[in-house]
């Protein structure tokens, strides 16, 4: 079969369509014949070492993937050959076959494709457990989201609306800030990129406080990280919930604790993987949430950019150039 490989640590350069043997099944584990599967950020950094987890090389990257069980391995109760499905395997995705453990898939409902099942698992999960179980979101709360048309940030947006809260929107260009708009921000503006210098962070908290009509936002949900947290968090409402959920632009911030103190805010780490393992009960409720909320047409992943498996190096170089909007799928 065909799969993209990291031959050698470094970037996307590094990558190689190789043909390779086919996986086989354990016992406990499926093989699933993929027909999409998506980009994230950990796949970034996965083939430049500086990811969390370091699988030894050569390795396929690609941490989901969509398509049909093949077949099964023994003591395998809960799939079954032909089932519609996703995994969440945090590698070896961007390949025409996987072999994943049972915990790690999930079935799909008929009605869905397999794009739209595979821009959902990570973006939606993460982001329903962070608004949800993390932060408590309530109906009529301001959710401030930082990098909004990303994978993660637009489903926020999404599921923020879905939720009854007011959604503001913050990303690097007017093109992202419209493709919130689209997807139901209630408003957006434009932040700055590059090294913030010290009169632009105090720029942005007063552009999210003047959004806020000076009371500042009671959620915030923040994927980038760096020079952008420090001033979002000067810009929170009293009890307000800061979520901490990665660090796109590189730096992970120092935050002066004296502001939580000030705000009588919580500052809210988000490891949705983790809990996944911890609570798969609860994981599971939340899939079924999130594919009643598609079902009724409440939310709707966008999937922005597709390449073929061929092209998948240049799939994972469009995510790292900050090009993506929404999600970017690769079909097999
Ligand atoms: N905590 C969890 O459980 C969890 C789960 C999934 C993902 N994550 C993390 O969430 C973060 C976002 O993941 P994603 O898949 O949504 O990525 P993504 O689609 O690339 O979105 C990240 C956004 O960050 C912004 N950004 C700011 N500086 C950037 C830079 N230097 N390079 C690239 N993007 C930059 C970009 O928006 P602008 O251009 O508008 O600034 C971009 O749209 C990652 O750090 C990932 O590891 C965490």
């Amino acid at each position: 079969m065909k799969a993209l490989q990291c031959v050698e640590l470094g970037g996307v350069d590094k990558l190689e369509i190789n043909e390779v043997s086919s996986p086989d099944v354990g016992p406990g584990q499926v093989l699933i014949d993929v027909k999409a599967a998506s980009v994230n950020f950990p796949d970034v950094l996965m083939i430049q070492g500086l990811y969390q987890f370091q699988p030894p090389l050569p390795f396929t990257p690609g941490g989901e993937a969509a398509g049909i069980v093949e077949k099964v391995g023994e003591s395998v109760e809960s799939l079954k050959e032909g089932d519609k499905v996703f995994a969440m395997t945090g590698m070896g995705a961007f390949a025409e076959k996987i072999v994943a453990p049972e915990g790690s898939v999930m079935p799909i409902p008929e009605s869905m494709d397999y794009e739209t099942a595979a821009a959902l698992s990570m973006t939606y999960g993460t982001t329903l457990y962070a608004l949800k179980q993390r932060a408590n979101l309530k109906a009529g709360e301001t959710l401030l989201v930082l990098g909004a048309a990303g994978g993660v940030g637009l489903a926020a947006v999404d599921l923020g609306k879905a939720m009854g809260a007011k959604v503001i929107a913050a990303a690097s260009s007017q093109e992202k800030i419209d493709m919130c708009i689209q997807h139901g921000a209630d408003e957006g503006f434009i932040y700055p990129t590059g090294d913030l210098s010290k009169d632009q962070q105090k720029e942005l908290s007063g552009k999210i406080k003047e959004v806020t009509g000076g009371v500042g936002a009671n959620v915030i949900y923040d994927p980038v990280g760096s020079h952008y947290s420090e001033p979002a968090l000067r810009a929170i409402a009293w009890e307000g919930r800061y979520l901490v959920i990665g660090f796109a632009a590189g730096d992970i911030p120092k935050i002066p604790l004296n502001l939580a103190l000030l705000k009588g805010c919580q500052i809210v780490g988000v490891f949705w993987g983790a809990w996944t393992g911890i609570d798969p009960v609860g994981n599971k409720a939340n899939f079924m949430e999130l594919f009643k909320l598609h079902g009724e047409g409440k939310i709707a992943p966008e999937v922005s950019d597709k390449f073929t498996l061929d092209n998948a190096a240049d799939a994972i170089a469009h995510l790292q150039n900050r090009k993506a909007k929404g999600k970017v799928i690769i079909t097999i």
